[in-house]
């Protein structure tokens, strides 16, 4: 087989009209990748000598996210002039002139498309060194997709748009995936000839099948049964079919590698996610962007992870946490909400309603309950007393808080940072923490207790509270109303 050089010229000019959106569509996002990342990793895949992506709508939007996932893509304005066939025209004259190869054009809204499959359909083309190999489908409701009109030696005689078709011709249910292979000559050609009178005003590429059939020429079709893989998206319900396809597979691959789903139906897991063997997802987890997650973890009920990282056998319960870190045999939450920058250490504890953000929990260092804990570094083995704060922000700036390791600070403690608690040092209920406090020392600073007796008999006479207290000082027991 020969191997000639190849481009692949990704379609993404479109306004994407049906999704509704302020967000062009080729930004939705499938599984937490663009739908145009999945198409450029695919692309990339090819290891082709040029990526053209063409743009028009929202370009400005749409560039630096093909510059992320493809940097030696080559992006070319669409101009005015309307339609899939013109998109192509325009990424063909981006290509050098000495450029003679296949090309392969893909749509920025097909993105489960693998490569495989284009492997598969570009050697068809190569091997019957046809001049264009379109890819179909057999749907069940062909709607809104071309049809592929046969010849009787089976090759493709023309692809009719859903408005040009007549009644009858609605029921052809192979379906153009807008995905093709071309030879760069014969595309450039039939291009020139395909004219924008039509009912919707565009160049449609798919006018260049007739077009190259009339000169004789051969235009393969190859029909790949997994029909899932060229679904397109228009609109949003398009969309959220094709996510909950989309997880659905990636829960499959994490079971096969040894996960245990408890209701995989609940949960998301995003394609950039890596789970080890043993791992155990409760009801109600969505983990998303990088999350990493280390063998024996087990995660939720009702968690949501966000490139956070959680070691070997670590608990995390209903929690939220954003670029955390939560160090091996950690327990995480009910209720929890770590923010960026948090690490909670091995063995540690973050328990229920704590918030903690930009700080450094070292080795078993708990914050059980109640408290927020910001820009601070929490030594090792320190024990944070509920209902804590980090007086972090004076309005202006954010400051820190150090506490050494093997601490106990008192319940309802106040840290106004900067400040810092030596190694083993205590603080008492209430403290406000002004001034640095030195290992092993006990900081106080809560003014002393009065007790004024008989106060509520006195003063808030016939309410339950000066009922009870007159029956305890009494002797008697006060009676339940
Ligand atoms: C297109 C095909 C249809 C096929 C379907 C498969 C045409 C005329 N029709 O229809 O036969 O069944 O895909 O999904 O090709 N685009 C541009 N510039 C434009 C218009 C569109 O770059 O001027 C891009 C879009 O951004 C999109 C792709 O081309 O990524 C397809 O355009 P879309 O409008 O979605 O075409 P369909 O109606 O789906
Ligand atoms: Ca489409």
């Amino acid at each position: 087989m020969t191997t000639s050089a190849l481009a692949v010229v990704v379609l993404a000019a479109g306004q994407g009209t049906r999704m509704k959106s302020e967000r062009p569509k080729v930004l939705h996002e499938l599984s937490g990748v663009p739908l145009i990342g999945h198409v450029l990793s695919t692309a990339t895949a090819l290891e082709p000598d040029h990526i053209v992506v063409v743009l028009r709508h929202q370009k400005d939007l749409v560039q630096p996210v093909v510059e992320d996932f493809a940097p030696s893509a080559l992006c070319v304005e669409q101009d005015d002039i309307p339609g899939t066939g013109r998109a192509l025209e325009v990424a063909l004259m981006a290509l050098p002139d000495s450029f003679s190869g296949d090309v392969v054009v893909v749509s920025g809204d097909v993105p489960l498309l693998d490569s495989d499959t284009l492997r598969v359909v570009l050697d068809h083309h190569r091997e019957t060194k046809a001049n264009a190999t379109l890819v179909t489908t057999v749907l069940e409701d062909p709607f809104g997709y071309g049809r592929v009109f046969r010849a009787e030696d089976g090759s493709v005689a023309k692809v009719v748009e859903e408005a040009g078709l007549t009644e009858g011709e609605k029921d052809i249910l192979e379906v153009n995936a807008g995905t093709y292979v071309f030879d760069r000559h014969a595309v450039s050609e039939a291009l020139a000839r395909v004219s924008t009178e039509n009912n919707q005003g565009e160049k449609y590429l798919t006018d260049v099948a007739e077009q190259i059939a009339a000169r004789g020429q051969v235009v393969h079709a190859v029909r790949v049964d997994d029909s899932w893989l060229l679904q397109g998206i228009n609109d949003r319900a398009q969309l959220g079919d094709l996510q909950t396809l989309l997880n659905r597979m990636i829960v499959r691959g994490w079971q096969k590698e040894g996960v245990t789903f408890h209701d995989p139906g609940s949960c998301v897991i995003e394609l950039g996610v890596q789970l080890a063997p043993d791992v155990e997802i409760l009801p109600g987890v969505q983990l998303r962007g990088d999350t990493r997650v280390d063998s024996g973890a087990v995660i939720g009920p009702d968690s949501t992870l966000l490139d956070t990282v959680v070691g070997a056998g670590a608990r995390v319960v209903r929690t939220h946490a954003e670029g955390a870190d939560i160090k091996a045999g950690a327990s995480v939450g009910p209720f929890s909400y770590l923010r960026p920058g948090s690490v909670v250490g091995e063995d540690g504890t973050v328990g229920a309603f704590v918030e903690i953000k930009n700080s450094v929990l070292h080795r078993g260092a708990k914050v059980p309950h109640l408290s927020y804990i910001g820009d601070a570094e929490i030594g090792e083995g320190t024990n944070i007393g509920a209902g804590s704060i980090t007086a972090n922000y004076d309005g202006v700036t954010k400051h820190r808080t150090v506490v050494g390791a093997h601490a106990r600070t008192g319940s309802h403690t106040v840290f106004v940072a900067p400040v810092t608690v030596g190694d083993g040092a205590y603080s008492a209920a209430g403290a406000v923490i002004r001034r640095d406090v030195p290992p092993g020392a006990l900081a106080v600073n809560v003014s002393s207790q009065r007790n004024l007796e008989g106060w509520v008999e006195a003063n808030r006479e016939g309410t339950p509270a000066a009922t009870a207290a007159k029956a305890a000082n009494s002797g008697t027991k006060a009676t339940r109303k």
